[in-house]
């Protein structure tokens, strides 16, 4: 149980992509006046946060988390002073901001950087982490280490200039910065965090939290992917020597002074015991996390694209997990399912067949709502917005990830027909850019995105006429009306759902997720169908169960008809609330 309840941990945070999420000004991109202009459509969903994503000057060769100045906002998204009304427009309606902290990395074009690669003397030369070169025997120069980068190909860059290596873990254009170095460490709490703490902002998300503290010895990782020279490395740069010092320094010098809220991106910690030593509220480093095993769900651990089929089960474990492992500590949860990098969940984890996506979205929707801990929604996840569609070709794409996946397989294989449509099916499902979609707002032309006649910077979804927020605010049986109902449900009963106990049952079932949530002597019972068919599930025996929700309309009357007795039947995608 949680020791204590401050201000972030029943909220309900909703994420802004910015480049997707309105354009005011017709040029195609989304932008904050767009956001501003959407600030009651999301109070009226019930919303409490607001993350956006990198809105900073950047080059934008990773959508932004490319930052070459942490005190300016890319242009075409608007200005510092749009940035001061969007805090000033959350702020007068009860709601906070919290903005993307990226300070693994800045972009190769920050003048930190500059100055850093002008000349091995320069004073800012250690900010980012240098190293010589090695050489093979036959004399041929290699990289300091075999690291893969996220992005495909090696974490090394050679600068001709210096002659010598600067490290990236994502693109080239993204240098990692080195944060033995305290000069630089302050530099960064200056320009990344006070700056905007000082406008008013509630708090971050961070970027890469659990990377800034490298193995520093820079040994090669052991070869497990025999298709490529360069091997997954993140025993190298994750959860490194020095990671909680650094973190425990943020927090003392910056993020207490200003009661903000921060909430982790943590790859690569499957271990409870090591997210705890983040999240615990006593030793003041990261107010939570997001651990990842959630949407690893079928990603290859060698090459996370190479899709894999998965079971429930291993749903259900991961989902337990990481409700359970906070309880009787004093750390926090975080329940989301989405973000700007993953696939839709109505695609991955449910079903986004015609006939089943809005009793997917809405029972996915229902298990979201009842999880403990604080609560994730992305842009569009609210109306049920899906993957992009199986028809489209690579042309439309546009992350570097997947076009770095796509074209690193193309060379390993010599352009093997089977293989690239493997690759497209597997980015289909698993590819960043499926959440990048524009979000669909009504229909008219563009979903009424953008109204710039060349289009948006990317294809709006083909099922934009029938999957739009217009059309689902007037509809009290939509997906939009199922959240808000939903979230609203959450805060009356935050005691069960936000901050409950989890128990689950019948782990092992392949068809049926059923799970409890118990705060004193109430209880709420969530029994959820991840099948097309109908299922028949056992209800806990509770004493005074009764239904609350259903996902389907006609919920309350097909309970009444129910025989006496614990066993219900659940249709395709069905999910019902029952409390006692
Ligand atoms: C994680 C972000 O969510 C992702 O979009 C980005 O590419 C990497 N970190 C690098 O900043």
């Amino acid at each position: 149980m949680a020791s204590a309840r401050p201000w972030w941990k029943d909220a309900v945070v909703y994420q802004i992509y910015p480049a997707s999420f309105k354009d005011s000004n017709g040029d195609g991109l989304g932008d904050i006046p767009g956001v501003l202009s959407k600030m009651d459509y999301l109070k009226g969903l019930g919303i409490d946060i607001i993350w956006i994503s990198p809105m900073f000057e950047s080059p934008q060769v990773d959508m932004g988390y490319d930052i070459s100045n942490y005190e300016e906002v890319h242009a075409p998204y608007g200005t510092v002073k749009d940035m001061e009304d969007l805090i000033a427009a959350c702020h007068s309606r009860g709601m906070r901001l919290i903005l993307d902290l990226v300070i693994n990395h800045t972009s190769d074009q920050h003048a930190w950087f500059q100055e850093s690669k002008s000349s091995r003397d320069n004073p800012k030369r250690d900010w980012y982490i240098w190293k010589p070169p090695r050489y093979a025997e036959d004399g041929a120069r290699l990289p300091p280490t075999n690291w893969r980068s996220y992005f495909s190909g090696g974490t090394w860059e050679y600068d001709e200039h210096t002659q010598e290596y600067y490290l990236h873990l994502f693109a080239k254009e993204q240098p990692d910065l080195n944060w033995e170095n305290e000069e630089t460490r302050k530099a960064i709490y200056d320009s990344a965090m006070r700056f905007w703490l000082d406008k008013g902002v509630d708090g971050f998300r961070v970027d890469c939290v659990n990377m800034y503290s490298k193995v520093v010895d820079f040994q090669d990782a052991p070869v497990v992917d025999k298709t490529f020279y360069e091997q997954p490395a993140s025993e190298f740069y994750a959860n490194g020597p020095r990671m909680h010092e650094f973190l425990r320094e943020m927090n003392e010098q910056v993020l207490s002074r200003y009661d903000a809220v921060t909430v982790g991106e943590l790859p690569h910690t499957p271990d409870p015991r090591k997210v705890l030593q983040y999240v615990g509220l006593g030793d003041r480093q990261l107010s939570m996390v997001f651990q990842f095993d959630i949407v690893a769900i079928g990603q290859n651990v060698a090459q996370k694209y190479n899709f894999e089929p998965w079971t429930l089960p291993v749903l259900k474990e991961i989902v337990a997990k990481w409700q359970q492992f906070i309880e009787g500590t004093d750390g926090w949860t975080t329940a989301f399912c989405e973000n700007h990098d993953q696939g839709r969940s109505v695609s991955r984890y449910a079903s986004d067949a015609p006939e089943h996506r809005v009793a997917s979205a809405k029972m996915l929707a229902m298990m979201m709502c009842a999880l403990t801990g604080t609560l994730f929604v992305f842009q569009g996840q609210e109306i049920g917005m899906i993957n992009l569609p199986k028809s489209w070709p690579i042309d439309e794409l546009k992350d570097i990830e997947a076009l770095g996946y796509y074209k690193s397989m193309a060379a390993a294989t010599n352009n093997d027909k089977e293989t690239m449509a493997t690759v497209m099916r597997n980015l289909q499902i698993l590819g960043r850019d499926n959440a990048r979609l524009p979000m669909q707002w009504d229909s008219t032309a563009h979903a009424g995105f953008t109204d710039s006649k060349d289009g948006p910077w990317m294809r709006v979804h083909d099922l934009y006429p029938d999957i739009n927020v217009t059309k689902q605010l007037q509809d009290p049986g939509s997906t939009y009306s199922f959240w808000k109902a939903m979230i609203q449900l959450r805060k009356e009963h935050k005691d069960m759902l936000v901050f409950g106990a989890f128990e689950i049952f019948e782990p092992d079932g392949e068809k049926t997720f059923v799970f409890a949530k118990t705060h004193r002597n109430n209880k709420a019972v969530v029994a959820l169908n991840f099948t097309s068919d109908d299922q028949r599930v056992t209800l806990p025996p509770f004493d005074g169960l009764a239904l609350r929700v259903g996902t389907y309309p006609d919920a309350a009357d097909v309970e009444k008809a129910a025989a006496p007795g614990n066993m219900r039947t659940l249709r395709p995608w069905e999910g019902r609330l029952y409390m006692a």
